[in-house]
């Protein structure tokens, strides 16, 4: 399959957002150490978020999710989407960076190596496969980036809070409340979150998975509500019961990332029976 590149996108590849996450949330890490994430340490990651917070509407977000989630991009089974997505690569060094399908697999094999349920080990395979919105030609900041509930005031928890200034939705009261279009603890499956992977990604696998491994889907760049509490006024009891579900998650999503290449050869039979045994041969995406 032809190889593609982003042009003109602030992120030298869509890892350098996960590498930030990863920075910005290492464990044991001091204030000092937290405040060299500002936009002169790193222009690319705040010229992305700038993006993202300026252009992440209410109008927007409803738009994409009238695109997207109708799922009508064709056919494909996960082996398909995943070679989909490995045709998305960066112009880093291309001997020592991994491939997205690696990548996927680092997370998944380190949930299999701790024992974890095979629905959470598949669900480890397929959480970045939302991804290929970038090949459907959604710009960096539509695709990820931590997401938040839009409509609604936004939380101080969300990074580069700042560059909501230049938000749209700022000028509209009914979105500047608490609760903004929403009820108190109307759930956040009930929300609408920032359009991105996740949502993406949760939407295809509806049908098919429990609700610990949509929520895992849906709500893993949730940082403001998983990393920092925010945004519990929106949530039901199920949402706080979900919760470990979506931080035991977080943790392979942000510290499962190695060098070693996985033998894809030789997982291979593993991930066949894994797909067949939650999945239909193919999905609607
Ligand atoms: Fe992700
Ligand atoms: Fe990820």
């Amino acid at each position: 399959m032809a190889t593609q590149t982003l042009p003109q996108q602030p992120l030298h590849d869509l890892d350098e957002w996960d590498e930030f996450l990863e920075g910005r949330y290492k464990e044991g890490k001091s204030a000092e150490e937290f405040r060299v994430y500002d936009a002169t340490a790193t222009p690319g990651v705040a010229e992305f978020y700038r993006q993202n917070h300026e252009n992440m509407t209410v109008e927007y977000v409803l738009a994409k999710e009238a695109e997207y989630f109708s799922l009508n991009k064709g056919q494909k089974t996960i082996w398909e989407a995943a070679e989909f997505l490995n045709t998305l690569v960066d112009d880093s060094d291309p001997d020592t960076d991994l491939t997205q399908i690696e990548h996927l697999l680092q997370t998944s094999e380190a949930m299999r190596r701790d024992g974890q349920p095979r629905w959470m080990v598949l669900t480890g395979f397929i959480h970045d496969l939302g991804k290929c919105l970038c090949l459907y030609g959604e710009p960096q900041w539509g695709v990820v980036g931590d997401t938040f509930p839009v409509g609604c005031a936004w939380s101080k928890d969300i990074v580069f809070h700042e560059y909501f200034a230049k938000n749209p939705d700022r000028l509209i009261p009914e979105y500047q409340t608490k609760y903004g279009i929403y009820e108190p603890n109307c759930g956040i499956e009930n929300v609408h979150m920032s359009f991105g992977h996740d949502g993406y990604i949760a939407e295809v696998m509806k049908p098919y998975l429990r609700d610990e491994s949509l929520y895992m889907l849906r709500f893993h760049s949730f940082y403001p509500w998983h990393k920092h509490g925010a945004y519990d006024h929106l949530c039901t009891e199920k949402d706080r019961s979900m919760l470990e579900w979506v931080l035991k998650f977080n943790q392979y999503d942000l510290y499962s990332k190695g060098h070693t290449k996985p033998d894809l050869k030789e997982l291979k039979p593993y991930y066949d029976d894994l797909f067949a045994e939650f999945l239909p041969p193919t999905l609607a995406w």
